[in-house]
């Protein structure tokens, strides 16, 4: 049965050990994901951007997905499903789906109806038993063709956020999503201790996981951060086996297209990722 991902956050925070958000996009990325979990005794969060949601055919069809492997899987450890980055309508369809959690993203708002959607959504959530996090400071990325540090988050603002009862608190700390660039400035621990400071128990939340070197994520869960976001890295990977496959001509041996052999390289991949970062996070026997 899926679960709010409330509890495995309180306790990874209190235990200084980040729970993983894997993004998922196929049935081949969930399955990885939620048996790496399992043999790793791991909590684990399932991300689902808007985007994915579509291409997975809707919300409804991710639900049934989720829910129907974790009983054919036998899946035991706690399992949160989770919207990355909704917008207000978003999280409202993930709410009716039967997601386990969500992320409202009002980052692009004006604070005052940022806090007034949130104020708003906490409340279903909280009737409904979910999750829900927040974003404060967007997470950087590329604009304009310069591509530069992550905004980092105003700490006030983050406590008002905070404040509303939300579960978890994105900040931005200089944090971008996807690679980063090699002039990047590194997260902002500045920041991240203020943040911490004003928001006391709350568990914080670390987007843009791929490619940040492992001393930098230690140090940002020292000072935390309870969950980290990791979507590039896992394409990645399943990028490089997927190529390494057909540029070894094994898609042409056989009768014809076959996705079970085809993806099962980028599979397995995405699997060895998983561990690495459910290692590195410190969540492995946590469930
Ligand atoms: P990356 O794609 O950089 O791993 O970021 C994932 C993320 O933060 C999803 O919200």
């Amino acid at each position: 049965m899926l679960v709010s991902a409330k509890e495995m956050l309180t306790k990874a925070k209190e235990g200084k050990y980040a729970v993983g958000q894997f993004n998922i996009n196929n049935l081949e990325w969930t399955k990885a994901i939620l048996l790496t979990a399992q043999e790793l005794n791991s909590p684990v969060i399932l991300g689902v951007s808007e985007g994915a949601g579509k291409y997975m055919c809707g919300y409804k069809t991710v639900v049934g997905m989720v829910n129907g492997m974790l009983e054919e899987l036998k899946i035991t450890v706690p399992v949160a499903l989770h919207l990355d980055h909704g917008s207000y309508e978003g999280a409202k369809a993930c709410i009716e789906a039967g997601f386990s959690s969500i992320m409202f993203d009002g980052s692009h708002y004006p604070i005052e109806e940022n806090v007034e959607k949130t104020r708003e959504l906490v409340g279903i959530c909280e009737e409904k038993g979910m999750s829900i996090e927040a974003e404060v400071g967007s997470i950087g990325g590329e604009e304009d063709g310069v591509v530069g540090a992550g905004e980092c988050a105003d700490p006030d603002e983050c406590k008002m956020i905070a404040d509303l009862g939300v579960t978890m608190l994105a900040a931005g700390i200089g944090n971008i999503h996807g690679k980063y660039p090699d002039n990047w400035a590194g997260l902002s621990f500045e920041t991240l201790d203020a943040v911490q400071q004003k928001t006391g128990a709350m568990p914080l939340v670390l987007h843009g996981g791929t490619g940040i070197p492992a001393d930098m994520i230690k140090k940002a869960i020292s000072l935390g951060v309870s969950k980290i976001n990791v979507n590039t890295e896992c394409q990645l990977s399943f990028q490089e086996a997927t190529r390494k496959y057909i540029e070894a001509g094994k898609d042409l041996e056989g009768k014809g297209f076959d996705p079970r052999k085809l993806l099962a390289p980028g599979t397995e991949a995405i699997k060895a990722t998983v561990k690495e970062k459910m290692e590195l996070f410190g969540s492995v026997g946590k469930a």
